[in-house]
């Protein structure tokens, strides 16, 4: 077996780190996501239980993965081989490092998609075709736009290419740079649409429907919705975090490291919310919508707002600045994987990911505009209809990503040499000892917990 080579480069400085980490955090997730299942689930009472997943499971768990990261100083697979193989653990421990980058991958290719919708979102809100719509017709506009092959052809195919650019040019000169740029740029839109949400918008209703909690609106599914989210919107068990550990300097602490990235991620979800339910029920809309909250819902105040055209642009071109940092930072370990593994450079690894991912994508694309194609389209059961994206991503939520962070939290927690985990952490004997406690008893019982519970809700 040949020895690989470590992973040599490091991130310029601390603050660096939890920048890029952030923008891979702050995605999709925060903006798309949280407040549509926020309004699912009745708001302030379900803020309160995901506030509690992401700091005591989530900050955990991603402790754990810088720690393998740092410690493992390869891609995701490799640094759980070394590590596991260093701590005489046995080797099938380093599925762990495998799995998670898998799910990365994986998800990926449909997040790129969705992306492609606010992408494409943009040139309609430029072009002024929200502008006066109706329900009726933006309905149309949404369901033209995944119907169309071509449509989402291009803006994928646009969304990846830059992908592979940034990732492409470098770690230094690509994916550090674009990061430093592109994310404080996200930063400050979302915060003028948060200013004007609350000029223009109800401020109180969105305020009391977000932090006033009323625990009869919350169920045990909208329980299991938080804990879920917790680790999609961290980007736990997807590889992200293990790869940007093995670019950790080794005198970065990687505990308060963590809780920064996790405050920040949980600070912008809240802007979020802060940026779209004032319009919601400023404009009489209702929050409880689902998916469709900022592609339906959203463009129909955007429809009669003053300014609507240009609020509308800024809203997607964030939208799209979020995203693409987190694509960026989901291809980064197959990228760097196949750098150690085959010798590639960093542009013809690039190039061989994007194109993999790319003809993956077109599993989701062609789920939503090719409807009539029965090969990926079933019927179970006669009942419901679910497509490839539909079987992708129950998959990746709700099976992969909670079984990556099972195996994450007892990987640290039980194979690694205490020795190992407490040298990378050092601080205070009381918070190692608590973020032990938490990977080794709290976090898989909660994620077993509720992993069992949603199997029992899988419905095909
Ligand atoms: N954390 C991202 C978001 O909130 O949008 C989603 C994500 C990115 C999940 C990267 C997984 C991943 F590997
Ligand atoms: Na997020």
């Amino acid at each position: 077996m040949t020895t690989r080579t470590a992973i040599s480069t490091r991130w310029h400085s601390r603050f660096s780190f939890i920048l890029a980490a952030t923008a891979a955090a702050v995605g999709l997730g925060n903006i798309w996501k949280f407040p549509y299942i926020m309004g699912e689930n009745g708001g302030g009472a379900f803020v309160l239980v995901y506030l509690v997943c992401i700091f005591a499971i989530g900050v955990p768990v991603l402790i754990g993965e810088l720690l393998i990261g740092r410690r493992g100083r390869n891609s995701p697979g490799f640094a759980a081989q070394n590590l596991a193989k260093e701590s005489g653990a046995h080797k099938s421990w380093q599925v762990t490092g495998w799995m998670t980058m898998g799910t990365g991958f994986v998800i990926l290719t449909f997040y790129s998609v969705i992306a492609a919708w606010a992408f494409s979102y943009i040139f309609k809100s430029a072009s002024g075709q929200f502008a006066g719509a109706g329900t009726i017709e933006i309905e149309e506009i949404y369901t033209n736009m995944t119907g169309s092959v071509s449509e989402l052809l291009l803006f994928t195919s646009l969304l990846i290419a830059a992908t592979v650019f940034v990732v492409g040019k470098g770690f230094k000169h690509g994916l550090e740079r674009a990061v430093r740029l592109l994310m404080p740029a996200m930063l400050i839109l979302l915060a003028i649409i948060a200013i004007y949400a609350a000029q223009i918008g109800d401020f109180g209703a969105a305020v009391n429907f977000m932090f006033r909690p009323d625990f009869s609106e919350l169920t045990i599914n909208g329980v299991l919705i938080a804990l879920g989210h917790a680790f999609f919107t961290l980007s736990l068990a997807s590889g992200v975090m293990i790869m940007y550990g093995a670019y950790l300097p080794k005198e970065t602490s990687i505990v308060s490291t963590s809780m920064w990235v996790a405050v920040a991620d949980t600070f912008v979800a809240l802007l979020a919310g802060l940026a779209i339910f004032p319009i919601v029920f400023g404009y009489a809309l209702t929050p409880g919508e689902g998916p469709g909250l900022i592609f339906q819902t959203l463009p129909l105040a955007f429809a009669t707002m003053p300014a609507g055209i240009l609020v509308a642009t800024v809203f997607f071109v964030m939208l799209v600045l979020a995203a693409f940092t987190s694509a960026i930072s989901m291809i980064e370990s197959s990228v760097a994987f196949l750098v150690e593994k085959f010798a590639l450079n960093r542009w013809q690894a690039a190039l061989t990911s994007g194109l993999v991912l790319w003809t993956l994508s077109l599993l989701t694309i062609y789920s939503f505009a090719g409807a009539e194609w029965t090969v990926l389209n079933w019927h179970f059961f006669g009942t419901e209809m679910v497509n490839i994206f539909n079987v992708i991503d129950h998959i990746t939520s709700n099976v992969m990503l909670p079984l990556g962070g099972l195996a994450v939290a007892l990987f640290t927690g039980w194979a690694i040499k205490g020795q190992f985990t407490r040298d990378e952490l050092g601080g205070h004997p009381a918070i190692y000892n608590l973020w032990r406690f938490c990977v080794r008893y709290l976090a898989p019982l909660a994620i077993i917990i509720i992993f069992m519970q949603l199997i029992g809700v899988i419905r095909f």
